[in-house]
């Protein structure tokens, strides 16, 4: 990798390991991270279990636009803006639900699971209107609207490259999690819903390939939970491997993240279930499914492997973030699997859970340190694991042995300072 030069690619130095701390807090960076991160990337929107029926919908966000994810009476999910075209109201309150439209408060107007503008309170006054259309006055669209294996995800950018292209090699990890069962996956039901008080992007990097901390932040969690504490972080058969900025850091040690729900159940049928998963995915990514490790499909969308939380961290602006947090099963998974995955989930990465409030300490300071002025000059290190790249026979992308490095993090910003100095796609080299 070579030292970026333009406006923003310059705070980035993957090539010596610095980033420029401003990133974390300068108001016009994250005005522009708007545009050129959210406004472009496909960003996760929902499980398709979540819209199963003609007329179910959750509300969600595409950066900080409101979105609204239905499906219509055809079949097919779509995403609409949030927001009435007559005066900008928002027209869907409620989180999740059964809809056969969405009717808005302030003058009326109505609007079909499709989007158009379906009715109108006084109607004869605006059909008098002359040049009224009727047409034209439906709830914005998304550009592009698209699914992997269950999850929906979505993009403003009509140049956007197709969700195959966005994702390339990358689908050989996401597999790992979204078909290592004939039956597919789904969301149980509920969303937790959280403020953290810091950089959207400090999380999405933790999650990208942060091993080193979960050996010393966790250490007294995992002790909870565990009765021992997490230790020292494999070196041997552990990896972090990158593609187009999407990141997966990992071991093949099967049970470690699951482990930590300390519930031996989860773990029994993961063994039981190695061989048939083996046989689906091959003998290395069965090795993957509940092992320690973590990822962030770039921008904004993490999941733990093992634990099974799945989360978005939605920007609230320079120093907040909102966290949407799922937990996802197998559909075929027993219902006594299924619910220990629910407790394991909420005893570890929701509000109250011992590993969430360990993370959500430490994010929250490294991002206020920066409200100093002398302390947001500084440089931050990223430099640990160059020169442990590899040509792995199996893995994909971007591979660097030993999980415990800032190759992926690396990768991460990469990825994010390439979109932010890109006009448009055309400029980014996939
Ligand atoms: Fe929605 Fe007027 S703002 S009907
Ligand atoms: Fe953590």
């Amino acid at each position: 990798m070579t030292r970026a030069t333009s406006d923003i690619g310059h705070l980035i130095d993957t090539a010596e390991g610095w980033v420029d701390r401003s990133i974390y807090w300068d108001p016009d960076i994250y005005a522009l991270e708007l545009e050129r991160i959210f406004a472009r990337s496909w960003l996760f929107l929902a499980h398709e279990s979540q819209v199963a029926r003609p007329g179910d919908f959750v509300t969600t966000w595409m950066g900080q636009d409101r979105v609204i994810v239905v499906r219509g009476r055809d079949g097919t999910v779509g995403a609409y803006l949030n927001s009435c075209p007559h005066r900008g109201n928002v027209v869907c309150h409620a989180e999740a639900g059964k809809a056969r439209g969405f009717v808005c408060n302030y003058h009326g107007w109505s609007f079909g699971l499709d989007g158009r503008l379906a009715g109108m309170h006084e109607g004869e006054a605006f059909e008098r209107t002359p040049g009224f259309d009727r047409r034209k006055l439906g709830l914005t669209p998304v550009a592009k609207i698209d699914t992997y294996k269950g999850l929906v995800f979505a993009t403003f950018d009509p140049d956007a490259p197709c969700l195959a292209d966005y994702f390339g090699d990358f689908t050989y990890y996401l597999d790992v999690m979204l078909d290592n069962d004939e039956g597919g996956t789904e969301f149980l039901p509920g969303c937790i819903r959280s403020i953290l008080p810091c950089n959207w992007k400090v999380a999405a990097e933790n999650f990208a390939g942060d091993a080193l901390h979960a050996g010393w932040t966790h250490d007294s969690g995992a002790q909870a939970m565990l009765g021992r504490g997490v230790g020292k972080v494999s070196y041997e058969n552990s990896y972090q491997a990158n593609v187009n900025g999407h990141c997966w850091e990992f071991n093949l040690d099967l049970l470690g993240n699951a482990a930590t729900f300390g519930d031996r159940s989860v773990l029994s049928w993961l063994r039981t279930r190695e061989p048939e998963m083996a046989q689906r995915l091959g003998p290395t990514r069965a090795r993957m499914v509940g092992s320690m490790a973590s990822v962030n499909v770039f921008p904004n969308f993490s999941f733990l492997p093992g634990q099974n939380t799945f989360r978005v961290w939605h920007p609230r602006g320079p120093q907040e973030t909102e966290l949407q947090t799922w937990v996802l099963v197998n559909r075929n998974a027993p219902g006594h699997i299924k619910d220990a995955y629910r407790k394991g989930v909420m005893m570890t990465f929701s509000p109250s859970g011992v590993f969430e409030m360990d993370d959500g300490d430490n994010w929250q300071y490294a991002t206020r340190a920066n409200d100093g002025v002398v302390t947001r000059r500084q440089r931050l290190y990223y430099g640990l694991g160059f020169g442990t790249e590899i040509d792995h026979p199996e893995l994909p992308g971007n591979v660097h042995k030993g999980q415990v490095n800032d190759a992926n993090q690396r990768a991460f910003l990469g990825r994010w300072a390439q979109l932010m100095d890109a006009r448009s796609w055309s400029e980014v080299a996939s």
